[in-house]
């Protein structure tokens, strides 16, 4: 209970502290099915899991957000606008990871697995990362592109299908897109035009 309450606190600072943030309400949702899954009382676990399903269904109708609960969501996860977004059952998202709207990480029909993603990510909007690949740490996938394969941690993918581009600039601990404290969603876009310099993949 402790770690929901922590987690429904975090969520609430990073969603701007707005109840109007759909954002907020998907990863409150998100957290709360989590939670459900390791009640050990049978009954209890049960209405925990109804209630979280009628959660995620206001969320949906409400958002077009679709967190599965089965997907597994590391800390301070942030949903900038909190719309149209899709993460498939077999997600893995790391620490920290930060998702514009109108974007889907999911299966792609042709290739098994769903996308992996490491600490520190930062997801464009209109963004499709499709299949197994694995997004390395501190990488971002700029808007509107397609990913189909692995993005070296540090890079950013840019395309349909994406290609990569790697930073030569900082490292990607530096360039935490929700950092609450330096940035704000509004500037995401102007900070990262003037900020880093990266180099075509050869
Ligand atoms: C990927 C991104 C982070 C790259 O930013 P950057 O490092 O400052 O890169 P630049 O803007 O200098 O662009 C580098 C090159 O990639 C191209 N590019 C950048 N973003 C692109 C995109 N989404 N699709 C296609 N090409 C893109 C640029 O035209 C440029 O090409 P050039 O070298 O041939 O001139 C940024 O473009 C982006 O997509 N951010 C997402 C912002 C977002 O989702 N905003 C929603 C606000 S509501």
């Amino acid at each position: 209970m402790s770690t929901l309450l922590s987690d429904l606190r975090t969520a609430w600072f990073s969603h701007g502290r707005s109840p109007r943030h759909l954002g907020f309400w998907a990863l409150a949702t998100y957290r709360m099915g989590r939670q459900a899954l390791d009640i050990k009382h049978p009954m209890l676990r049960r209405a925990a899991s109804a209630a979280y399903g009628v959660c995620a269904f206001v969320v949906d109708v409400n958002s077009g957000v679709e967190l599965n609960r089965e997907a597994r969501i590391g800390a301070d996860f942030h949903l900038v606008h909190g719309w149209n977004i899709k993460v498939h059952p077999d997600c893995v998202i790391g620490s920290r990871v930060s998702i514009m709207h109108d974007v889907t990480l999911g299966t792609n029909m042709e290739r098994p697995g769903a996308p992996s993603i490491d600490d520190d990510v930062f997801i464009g909007a209109g963004a499709r990362v499709l299949g197994g690949v694995h997004i390395g740490r501190g990488a971002h996938i700029a808007a509107n592109s397609l990913v189909i394969n692995d993005v070296p941690a540090g890079a950013t993918a840019i395309g349909v299908p994406a290609r990569v581009m790697l930073y030569t600039g900082r490292p990607p601990a530096e360039r935490r897109h929700n950092d609450r404290r330096r940035r704000s969603a509004a500037t995401i876009g102007d900070d990262q035009r003037h900020g880093d310099r990266r180099r075509p993949r050869s």
